[in-house]
């Protein structure tokens, strides 16, 4: 992204964001609600026009590449009496656009080399994602984070070369957070895929990052952890005091991250405590 501005309805969302991600990189986007952190992964999808500056992806304008990216949209649940096994809905991912209940004997009317392929491709992912010992349960009664690992197959499964994911980890508890960012990590290196992950707490992914991308206030800042991740630059960027602490092991911590709703102005919000 280039000197990108987006705007929804007339309205700047964010503006003059430039940003960019590598083949094998994991970035977050961080930021609190409302600040356009989904408006940025649309725009790299290029669903959202951006109204100045340029999105590039793969080389392309962004839009133009969709089929080589895998996106995890932001609130899926699938509900107790969801019947669907998560492998069907993990090989929904190889037929695309073409939603609806999988039907295995159309899958078998590919040719049988194609069909190998896409058979082992399947049982590859589910892999990765160590998936395979719920992967034939219905996926409403998978856990919310072994739906996760579902959906996370889902998107790599035609192995894209940029992975958007939009708050993943919605929902899990904080071993959890830490255990997706790992895996998510492990693929990035593996399959050398971009992943770009919209997240709320830094707190547990940290380690797991090679940049990222705070959206506050109509504005983004970005870069490595410890370029960012410094008092002075988040306290500037959301306008309130924010402190980062670093443990015996070097680890940093953000500690006071507002939430600011969308509406009031950083001086309504309270700070979190600052043991
Ligand atoms: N289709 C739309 N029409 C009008 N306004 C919209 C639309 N989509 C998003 N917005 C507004 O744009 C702003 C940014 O929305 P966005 O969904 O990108 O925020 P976000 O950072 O992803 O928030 P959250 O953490 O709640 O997911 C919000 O103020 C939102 O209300
Ligand atoms: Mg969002």
């Amino acid at each position: 992204m280039r000197g990108s501005t987006a705007a929804i309805g007339g309205r700047t969302i964010w503006s003059d964001v430039s940003l960019d991600v590598a083949p094998g990189q994991f970035i977050a986007v961080l930021g609190p609600n409302g600040a356009g952190k989904s408006t940025l992964i649309k725009a790299i999808l290029g669903v959202n026009s951006t109204v100045a500056g340029t999105v590039e992806v793969l080389g392309r304008p962004a839009g133009q590449h969709n089929a080589r990216i895998g996106y995890l949209p932001q609130r899926r649940a699938f509900d107790a009496s969801v019947r669907i096994r998560g492998i069907d809905i993990v090989r929904l991912g190889l037929d695309g656009a073409r939603w609806g209940t999988p039907l295995p004997w159309l899958s078998k009317l590919v040719t049988p080399e194609r069909y190998r392929a896409r058979q082992q491709r399947l049982r590859e992912v589910i892999e990765l994602v160590g998936a395979q010992p719920y992967a034939h349960r219905p996926i409403g009664q998978c856990s919310g984070g072994e739906q996760q690992r579902l959906l996370i197959a889902q998107a790599l499964i035609r192995r894209p070369r940029l992975l958007l994911l939009d708050e993943p980890l919605d929902s899990l508890d904080v071993p959890s957070q830490a255990g997706i960012s790992a895996l998510i990590r492990d693929i990035c290196r593996r399959e050398h895929v971009a992943v770009v992950m919209v997240a709320h707490d830094v707190n547990p992914i940290l380690p797991y990052l090679d940049r990222l991308v705070y959206v506050a206030r109509g504005q983004a800042l970005s870069g490595t952890p410890a370029e960012v991740i410094t008092g002075e630059k988040l306290s500037a960027l959301y306008g309130i005091r924010i402190e980062v602490l670093r443990d015996s092991t070097g680890r940093l911590f953000v500690v006071g991250q507002p939430e600011v709703p969308p509406g009031h102005t950083v001086a309504d919000s309270a700070v979190g405590p600052t043991r």
